[in-house]
Order: structure tokens, then sequence, then C-alpha cells
């Protein structure tokens, strides 16, 4: 048992605050965490939007252990193992069509790093160099690299590294409350905000612009969902203009909206996808970017003994992050897991919705196994009202995550029926408690 907690500065957190009532976790399994007390804690939140089987799955604790015990390690720079190639070959099964060349990276942030590169990248070798332009949304979440924050949109995450990279431009984001609250899925009105994209061409025009980068659902800025629409349109002007669209999947990769991708979800598909979290089950670090054929292919030229992309991760497709993922993906297929949150879909959005009039509750989003309840933030103070509610469901035994004043709810994809009822009901108890 942990006895000081001075010396570990924790990572996206309110330190002193924690330090005071530290929450600890030492025990997981299936939907639930353990204190090291013994208290059970309901996971709603898929550890951090990457649990996605829940915790401890055999499969996956298996193929680790047995992968640690043959090949601990196999560089990856011009060298590699077998699994590497067979996660790859099994992945693009699973992908919208025509992504179907695969480059591992150990994080989301990673990722999204890894495909901006690759598209600045993309447009040099094809002999449009001018393209430097990288545009991403206002309140978007690209991880924490410098170049997802520059392409991000959450001024937090921004305003204390500097100039962050040149030549990036945003478009507007799509959360509209006024028109869309309490919406059951995509909301109906916004399709338009795609347009903003437009607006920049016009401005920088597209023979300085590389690539788009947003998430289809932004999760970590209060989950906020696509527009109906929108998605197609920001494809079409993409194409248009030449104009590569990258999806940030590291949260709604791997089954959360109900489809393996949400690109297939929403019918959209993009020319790079980043993904990571649900790839390992959250058990090994490990990312991915998926790339369309002929991005990968521009790169193919050339002499042969040279390297053809002057990037990579000495932990790429590292044997066990590997081993970890083909257990997670045989865990998803026995049980249906890339599908379940449709099935569930239905259930979550009436539980959800019945929290609507509840003290402070000014707007419901959901899809999938997605949720956001967003709460009327206190005068003076954003974040704390939401901050309290999840300091009471940790009491109360069910852990949820917030963002600002939105409870996010994303639960492992095995969740029963039950579950939805105790997570939403004891949001209920706490909203009714702090109103
Ligand atoms: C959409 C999106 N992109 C990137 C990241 C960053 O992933 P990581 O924390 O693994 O670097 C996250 C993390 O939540 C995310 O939600």
């Amino acid at each position: 048992m942990t006895t000081d907690l001075d010396a570990y500065w924790m990572p996206f957190t309110a330190n002193r605050q924690f330090k005071k009532a530290p929450r600890l976790l030492s025990k997981a399994s299936g939907m639930h965490f353990w204190t090291p007390e013994g208290r059970e804690v309901l996971d709603g939140i898929a550890g951090l939007w990457c649990v996605n089987a829940g915790h401890a799955r055999p499969k996956i604790v298996e193929a680790i252990r047995a992968q640690a015990l043959e090949l601990d390690f196999a560089p990856p720079f011009n060298m590699a193992h077998p699994k590497a190639f067979e996660l790859a070959e099994r992945l693009v099964e699973l992908t919208p069509a025509g992504l179907n060349k695969v480059f591992y990276t150990n994080s989301g942030s990673e990722s999204v790093d890894t495909a901006l590169k690759m598209a600045l990248a993309y447009h040099r070798v094809r002999g449009e160099g001018s393209r430097t332009r990288l545009i991403g949304r206002e309140r978007g979440y690209h991880g924490v690299n410098f170049g997802g924050i520059s392409v991000g949109g959450m001024v937090a995450n921004r305003k204390m590294f500097g100039s962050l990279l040149t030549g990036v431009d945003h478009i507007r984001h799509t959360h509209d409350p006024v028109r869309n609250a309490f919406s059951i899925g995509q909301p109906q009105h916004g399709a338009e905000l795609a347009d903003d994209l437009e607006r920049l061409v016009a401005l920088h025009d597209a023979s300085t612009i590389a690539a788009v980068i947003v998430e289809p659902v932004a999760g970590s800025t209060g989950v906020l969902l696509p527009p109906q629409g929108y998605l197609e349109r920001l494809r079409a002007i993409c194409d248009k203009h030449g104009i590569l669209l990258i999806f940030d999947e590291v949260i709604t990769g791997f089954g959360r909206t109900g489809a393996p991708f949400a690109a297939q979800r929403f019918g959209v598909t993009p020319d790079l996808m980043t993904v990571a979290k649900g790839l390992t089950n959250g058990c090994v670090p490990m990312g991915a970017v998926f790339a369309k054929q002929h991005v990968h292919d521009v790169f193919m030229n050339g002499p042969e003994h040279l390297i053809e992309f002057f990037h990579g991760y000495t932990y790429s497709g590292h044997p066990l992050a590997c081993a970890a993922a083909l257990g997670t993906l045989d865990t998803y297929a026995e049980e249906g897991l890339l599908t379940r949150a449709a099935e569930m879909e239905a259930y979550f959005a009436d539980a959800l919705h019945s929290l609507k009039g509840l003290p402070h509750v000014i707007d419901i989003r959901n899809i999938g196994l997605v949720g956001g309840i967003e709460l009327a933030p206190i005068d003076g103070a954003p974040g704390k009202r939401a901050f309290d509610i999840f300091l009471e469901c940790w009491e109360r035994g069910v852990l949820i995550r917030t963002t600002g004043d939105t409870v996010a709810l994303s639960p492992p994809l095995i969740i029963a029926k039950t579950h939805v009822d105790q997570i939403v009901g004891t949001l209920s108890d706490a909203l009714k408690r702090a109103g």
C-alpha cells in the first residue's frame, strides 16, 4: 500500500486536492475496480475510454504473459517480429474499406502527430510541398504532443505552451445547445458548420492546406456529436480541394459508437485514421494510424534500400502490445463487442435522458455507449459543479469522468442493463443531492 504520495506529479490531475483525499484503485475485473480497502467501484468510463472489453480479460492476460516469455522485444527499424504483421492483417479486416495500411505508435498523442506528419510528407512527395497548413477544430482534443495541441482546440491545453506549430487554423466547433439541446443521437442542426472549411480555403487557398483533423465524436471536450450530414459535407469539401481528411478515432475506435469505427457508423471514410486505447483494451500502451492505400503508395518510390518515411518509435509494434491487441481482437470477436454498443444504445439513451429535469442539467447527449450530461456551471467556479458530482459518485461506488461541467460516460462494452441502472441511479442521486 502506498504511503508517501509526494514524489509522483500526477498527469491531468488536481494534485493537491487528490493528495489530501487520495482515490486509489488496486484491483480490477470485468465491470469493476476495487480500492485497496476492498471497496467495489463500478467503472462507468472503461478506465479512460479504453477498457472496452472490461478488465482482466483472460485471453488478453494470457497473451501478454506468453509473449513476455517468448519474445520481450524486437527492434522495429529494419527488423520485425511476426505478430506485428499478423495484427496489421487482422486490423485491416475491421477498418473501413480502403484504410488498409497500419503504422504503429504507443499512444493516441503519438498517433495524431504521426498522422499529421504523414499528411505533410504525402503532399511533399507528390510534388505539392506548398500544402503545409493543418486545420483542426475548436474544442478538439488530439492528445498532448505539440502537433496535437496545435490542431487541438481546448484553451487550457494550449495557452501555457508558447506559439505551438505555425500554419495551423481551426474550423468552428459543432456545439449548438440553442438548437440541439437534449438531442437523442446525432443532432439535427449544424451540417452547414462544415462549410467553415470553405471559409478557410478562401482565406488561405487550398494549395496551402495539407489536412483537416476532427474527432467524429469529440469526447474530451464534453461529448459533442456530429450534426446529421456534417461529416459527409466535410468529406465532400476535402475531396473538392485535395485536402486529406483525418479522423481521430482514439476514443471512438473499437466499438464505442456501435460499429468497429465511427467512420462506419457515420458512413464517412477518412484518408487517415488514428486509434489507440481500445486497440489493446488499455492493457499495454499502443496506438496506430490507418492510411489509405494511395497515401501509402505515394511514399513507395525511389531506391529500394532507402527509408521511405523518416518516422517511427523504439516501441512501434512492441511484441507485448501486439500480443495484447491480438488477445483483445479475439475477445471483441468472440463476444460481438464491436457492435454491442448498438444493441445497448436505446436502453442507455433512455436511462441517460431520464436525467432531464434534474437540478442543473442543461443538456444530455448520447451515441452508442457514450453519454454526456452537461450541467450549468457554478457562477465564478467553472468545472466545480461537475467535479463535486464526480466525487459524490465515487463515494457512492461509481466511477464517472468530468470535463468542464460535462459528465462523460463511456462504460465497458460488456455492460449489463443493471449496470446502466446503477450508473444513472447514482448520478441521479448525486444530482438531487447537489441541487
Ligand atoms: C480523440 C483523442 N485523441 C488523442 C488522445 C490522446 O491519447 P493518449 O492520451 O493515448 O496520448 C485522446 C485521449 O483521450 C483522444 O480522446
